[in-house]
């Protein structure tokens, strides 16, 4: 006996089997909506990683922790590819949301078409969990993927921190775009969108199976109308990047820099335009709490007025936490709202006890360093080390904060990751990662500025060579990286000892880069002076005060005889040797004495004596060396850092031309605070032969 509801089954299936016989294109077409993803069942959705639908119908990719991969995909697979090598057109829009606590989150989402659920080899970070180390640039990945990433990642070649880009088995994207839609009249007017404002924004993914174009546009939810004009428009075959039948989902990671990301709504259909998504349906996501509302202070203050005395005292309170508040606050100016990485001012205020004496690391010619612990939503806190310029009235401010918050996003290993900004008053706090093994400066000659004239009492061992070796080798190719490898050449004009730091792996970091830029835009044009430290700046600054990266070669020659000598580029005499006429003895200038045990053919008797022989004298050559030709006074005889770093990397010898560095016009020499060319023709008849001594 068949039961009816199992011969309505049947029928149904015959029904289905019917249409998918008759019409295989349509039933292999796919249409459909999240409007809030409170609905989707675990067998609609594949969620891996930190992805979780919320209660309120968000979908969580990752929270605001570091170190996140999350993943959600449509469980079922689309077909892509039909007989033929026709491809299936496609229409996505969804609405994103990125909150980041503080400011400087990371690293962004993506739209991802994959043959995988899962992505093997994903990796954080920079890779937004789409790729891996591995897997990147590799075309069997068979992956698309539309990036909206809010990290500059320079190891991809990223334009900036906030960009929309195509990729095909590639965090490299073919093609990427400042974030923005087109509006106004003819579509002509570009309208900026910033990814991590904490406000839904929608996106929409188009792509023609027959001529090969892919389109995306972004736009704010508030914008509530689609631009007509689309923000990226390239051609992209992917016939041979698809398999028949692929994924779609979404895909998020966090680093060491973290946002939460959230996908609100998301619908998709192929070979037909996707469902509008309902924007007054959105779901909520939850926000960082931000402090009493000003209508609680209002309601708070309204409330003591009508009441006791006591409530009066309570009332007076209030207005001194108001007025705390105000003072805390930030009053912005337009330009500010431009700019990334800006950080709240109480939230540094907080982060460095109110800037309390206590927390102060080192005070200088900048200004103070503060030690800083940024507190951030359910996380342990954040070490960093707060630097507050007491900018004054500078003009300029607005250019230099331009230019530090494009410098934010750089990153490399070398230099030290200047997490963001503030601006209070007049006064400018640049906010770095913590460096917990401090200046190299200090770890050649003990603690603080002053102490080279006890550097013989200091007590930490000094640094082996082998460290040191190192150290100049990260230094190298940091200034490599600002010269050459970055979107733009960034001179550093303050390479020294003082500003090359050390990390935990005491791994070195170049610190400040572009910050003596602000002395420059700040200075009265008619006492313009050059900004870098005595002793590590080329001789051709007092000349003409354009700086180069030439100069900053000469920097780092200062840098290398330092380093291998222990000793200052520039020092007072040894107070026991006065002269003989009574006056004052010359300082001891560090280049020409370098020079001098060269020309007395015992080159490595300029190597540190605390030393006590323990290093490696074809290193120790080496650095001397490429030392001398650094501190060339013609810019254009310097080696360029490229070519420094591939002498210290062993990739290239060096040529120990005593001609060339030695030559009657190129020498530079120092003596106390005025700089004066000598144009010697003592070291001119030098040959190589005589430099050969002390091995
Ligand atoms: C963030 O998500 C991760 C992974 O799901 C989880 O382990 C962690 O506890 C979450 N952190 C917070 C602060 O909710
Ligand atoms: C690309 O990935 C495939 C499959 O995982 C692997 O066999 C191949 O070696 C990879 N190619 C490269 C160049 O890494
Ligand atoms: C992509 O945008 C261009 C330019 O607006 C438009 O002509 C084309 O039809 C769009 N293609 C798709 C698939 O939306
Ligand atoms: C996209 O970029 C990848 C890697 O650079 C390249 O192999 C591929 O040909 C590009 N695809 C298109 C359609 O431009
Ligand atoms: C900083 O914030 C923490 C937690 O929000 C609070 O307990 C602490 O009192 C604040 N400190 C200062 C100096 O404002
Ligand atoms: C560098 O710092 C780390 C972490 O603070 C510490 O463990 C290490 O001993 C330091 N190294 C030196 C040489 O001081």
């Amino acid at each position: 006996m068949i039961a009816p509801n199992t011969a309505l089954n049947l029928s149904v299936l015959f029904l289905l089997v019917l249409l998918s016989g008759s019409s295989c294109s349509a039933a292999d077409d796919v249409d459909f909506i999240y409007q809030g993803f409170q609905h989707a069942s675990g067998s609609d959705l594949a969620l891996d990683g930190s992805a979780s639908v919320l209660h309120g119908g968000a979908l969580r990719l990752t929270n605001d922790s570091n170190r996140l991969v999350g993943h959600a995909f449509r469980s079922s697979p689309v077909r892509f590819l039909h007989g033929g090598g026709r491809l299936a057109s496609f229409s996505t829009a969804f609405v994103l949301d990125i909150v980041t606590v503080g400011s400087g989150g990371g690293h962004g989402l993506a739209f991802v078409v994959s043959p995988s659920t899962t992505l093997p080899g994903a990796s954080p970070e920079i890779y937004l969990g789409v790729f891996g180390p591995t897997t990147n640039r590799n075309a069997s990945n068979h992956v698309l993927a539309v990036e909206f990433d809010t990290v500059m990642d320079l190891e991809m070649d990223d334009i900036n921190g906030n960009h929309v880009g195509v990729d095909v088995n590639s965090l490299f994207s073919n093609v990427s775009e400042p974030v923005a839609y087109y509006a106004g009249d003819g579509d002509n007017t570009k309208v900026p969108v910033t990814l991590e404002s904490a406000q839904p924004i929608q996106a929409w993914i188009d792509y023609d199976g027959g001529s090969g174009v892919l389109n995306v546009t972004v736009a704010p939810v508030s914008v509530a109308t689609r631009p007509r004009r689309p923000l990226i428009s390239t051609k992209l075959d992917l016939r041979p990047v698809f398999k028949e039948d692929m994924y779609v989902g979404f895909s998020s990671s966090t680093g060491k820099l973290a946002s939460a990301h959230y996908i609100l709504a998301w619908s998709f259909r192929t070979n037909g335009p996707a469902q509008p998504i309902n924007l007054r349906r959105l779901p909520k996501v939850p926000r960082p709490s931000s402090g009493p509302s000003k209508l609680v202070i209002v309601k708070f203050a309204a409330v003591a007025c009508a009441g006791t005395l006591a409530v009066i005292a309570a009332g007076m309170a209030a207005v001194r936490w108001v007025r705390k508040r105000a003072a805390l606050a930030d009053k912005l100016e337009d330009w500010e709202l431009e700019h990334p990485h800006r950080f709240p001012y109480r939230e540094l205020y907080n982060a460095t006890k109110g800037f309390k004496q206590s927390e102060l690391l080192g005070a200088g010619g900048f200004g103070q360093v503060y030690k800083g612990v940024l507190r951030r939503r359910r996380s342990a806190g954040d070490l960093v080390a707060i630097k507050r310029i007491s900018a004054g009235t500078r003009q300029g401010m607005k250019e230099f904060v331009a230019e530090v918050a494009s410098l934010g996003r750089m990153r490399h290993r070398n230099l030290v990751e200047l997490r963001g900004w503030c601006k209070h008053g007049q006064d400018l706090l640049l906010v770095y990662e913590f460096m917990p093994n401090g200046s190299l400066d200090s770890r050649l000659f003990g603690t603080g500025a002053g102490a080279a004239a006890d550097r013989d009492k200091a007590s930490p061992p000094p640094l082996a060579w082998a460290q040191r070796f190192a150290v100049l080798g990260g230094v190298a190719r940091g200034l490599l990286y600002l010269h050459e490898e970055w979107e733009h050449v960034v001179v550093h004009r303050d390479v020294k000892a003082n500003n090359v730091l050390l990390g935990a792996d005491m791994g070195a970091r170049l610190g400040d880069f572009g910050l003596a830029r602000l002395y420059e835009h700040g200075a009265d044009p008619a006492s313009t002076r050059v900004a870098g430290t005595l002793g590590y700046m080329a001789p051709e600054l007092t000349v003409t005060s354009r700086a180069t990266t030439a100069a900053d070669v000469f920097s780092f020659g200062a840098l290398l005889l330092e380093v291998a000598c222990g000793r200052r580029p520039v020092e007072p005499p040894p107070p026991d040797e006065a002269t003989a006429d009574g006056g004052d003895a010359p300082d001891v200038v560090l280049v020409r004495w370098v020079r001098d045990c060269g020309l007395a053919g015992d080159l490595l008797r300029a190597v540190d004596p605390r030393l006590e022989g323990c290093y490696d004298e074809g290193e120790a050559r080496l650095v001397l060396w490429l030392g001398l030709m650094c501190s060339q006074v013609r810019p254009e005889t310097r080696p360029t850092m490229r070519q420094v770093s591939r002498y210290l990397s062993g990739e290239e010898a060096i040529q120990e031309d005593a001609e060339l560095v030695f030559s009657g016009a190129n020498t530079a020499e120092y003596f106390g605070s005025s700089v004066s060319m000598t144009w010697s023709s003592s070291g001119g008849t030098m040959s190589a032969s005589s430099l050969q001594g002390g091995r």
